[in-house]
């Protein structure tokens, strides 16, 4: 049964489940403040890269069942279920997470509320904040406690949102123990499809809906900084990284997923995450639970330094002047997402310490040169490359990772080349005459 859905923050998360909404039948409509975006959106284009999302946007803005608009009333008037996507990203000067954006759809929204609704958040809080929220929204709305709160967590990943969404490996509901029921009436009817095909569904309270997505985050954050902190032992013994995540992968204890050593992660989720779960522990009073956390950040950032000293040491010890060709922006590839980008971050500080870096991403430059618009953007990673003395491969971008060594060795000044997501094949580049150096590898 088709539901009258509205999605307020229209970011990679909101304008990804409102066109994912619209695909599974819904009648979905989209809320932004920023009247760009929701022009863009409105005429069926996305206004970030993400595969697949173009395509269902004009679809469903077509076929009318998806609309857009910055005016909140016409979404409160027309829907009976309400997602809040809107971004928490970290506060300006501290860990914790800046609630403004969803406070404020829920200000804004409730109070013309007038009739039974459920509202469902999609955003990733620090616990506690939906129970804080369903108090609100029963204070406001002037249908009161029949207007009903739930959580229900994303977990879509940047370049795979439209899968993602579509066909989630699993949904999560927090519901109010006192609440009557309807939420979860609501949701089934909502990811009817998903439910058919056998998706899990776990139905919890509404602080453990919350926990559950920092969490995840924090153990894929873990399990990168662990294998990324392995290959800084690999790299101080001369053993092999990629053979060691490949053999303890093997145990289905671990699993080989998220043991890509490289340069670490980066995007707008498990940097701020994991800083804002340490913060939310800190009000708690059970920091000590998540010190840890602490350290997976540090190894982390680690990984950027590292690569930054790699290049010095392969220009000869002077950064300055050196001509360094940068592959990649973005935090990582399938995405122009360049929030918390290690690949930019080391653009960035190279270009500081006075190398001439000359940066090429498929998809990022518009959003990357608006961060750091002094850093040189060129159109091709040929032209990132020519007369350069060293290489770095810092998003592992398909085009990256099948680029030609004898090709590339006849452009470059100095074969050097740092495969900072250990994403080459290093047999090819070596027998081609380049000094390759991975991450946490024999020839690091
Ligand atoms: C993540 C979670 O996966 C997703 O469930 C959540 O909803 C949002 O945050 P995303 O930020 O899109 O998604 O990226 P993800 O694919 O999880 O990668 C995170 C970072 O880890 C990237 O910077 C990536 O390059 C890095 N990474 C991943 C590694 O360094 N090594 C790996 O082996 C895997």
């Amino acid at each position: 049964m088709a539901e009258r859905i509205s999605v307020f923050g229209t970011g990679y998360l909101g304008a990804t489940h409102a066109a994912g909404m619209a695909e599974l039948g819904h009648e979905v409509i989209g809320v932004d403040i920023d009247p760009s975006k929701i022009e863009r959106l409105a005429r069926g284009e996305a206004p970030f890269f993400e595969p697949g999302l173009p395509e269902l946007l004009s679809k469903h803005v077509e076929s009318g069942r998806l609309r857009f608009t910055t005016d909140a009333a016409t979404a409160a008037a027309f829907a009976d279920v309400h997602f809040i996507a809107a971004g928490t990203p970290q506060v300006e000067n501290g860990y914790g997470a800046d609630m403004s954006h969803v406070d404020s759809v829920v200000e804004t929204l409730a109070p013309m509320l007038d009739r039974p609704a459920v509202i469902l958040g999609k955003s990733t809080v620090p616990v506690g904040t939906a129970q804080r929220l369903a108090a609100r929204v029963r204070e406001l709305a002037p249908a009161g406690d029949q207007v009903q709160l739930g959580w229900n967590p994303e977990f879509l990943r940047e370049g795979l949102a439209v899968e993602d969404t579509l066909r989630p490996d699993r949904l999560v509901l927090g519901v109010d123990p006192h609440d009557p029921g309807r939420v979860e009436e609501v949701a089934r009817r909502v990811y009817a499809q998903a439910l058919e095909r056998g998706t899990p569904f776990v139905v919890t309270d509404l602080a453990t809906s919350e926990l559950v997505k920092v969490s995840a985050n924090a153990f894929l954050a873990t399990k990168v900084s662990f294998i990324n902190a392995i290959a800084e032992v690999c790299e101080a013994t001369g053993a092999d990284v990629k053979d060691l995540a490949d053999a303890i992968g093997y145990d289905e204890r671990i699993g080989r997923k998220f043991l890509g050593a490289g340069l670490g992660f980066g995007g707008g989720c498990l940097p701020k995450d994991i800083r804002a779960f340490m913060a939310r522990a800190g009000e708690l009073g059970v920091d000590q639970a998540l010190t840890f956390l602490r350290e997976v950040d540090t190894v982390n950032l680690r990984r950027r330094q590292h690569v930054v000293n790699l290049a010095a040491a392969q220009v000869g010890g002077r950064l300055n002047g050196a001509r360094i060709a940068v592959l990649g922006a973005a935090f990582k590839p399938d995405s122009d997402d360049v929030r918390d980008s290690p690949a930019l971050d080391v653009a960035g500080t190279l270009h500081l310490k006075g190398a001439q870096v000359r940066v090429h991403d498929p998809q990022a430059m518009d959003s990357a040169a608006r961060v750091w618009p002094t850093l040189d953007f060129v159109p091709t990673p040929d032209d990132a490359m020519r007369d350069a003395d060293l290489v770095i491969v810092a998003t592992e971008w398909t085009v990256f990772r099948e680029l030609d060594p004898d090709h590339v060795g006849r452009l470059v000044a100095h074969k050097r080349i740092i495969d900072a997501r250990n994403c080459l094949p290093e047999r090819a580049w070596i027998d081609a005459g380049w000094a390759y150096r991975g991450m946490g590898r024999h020839s690091a």
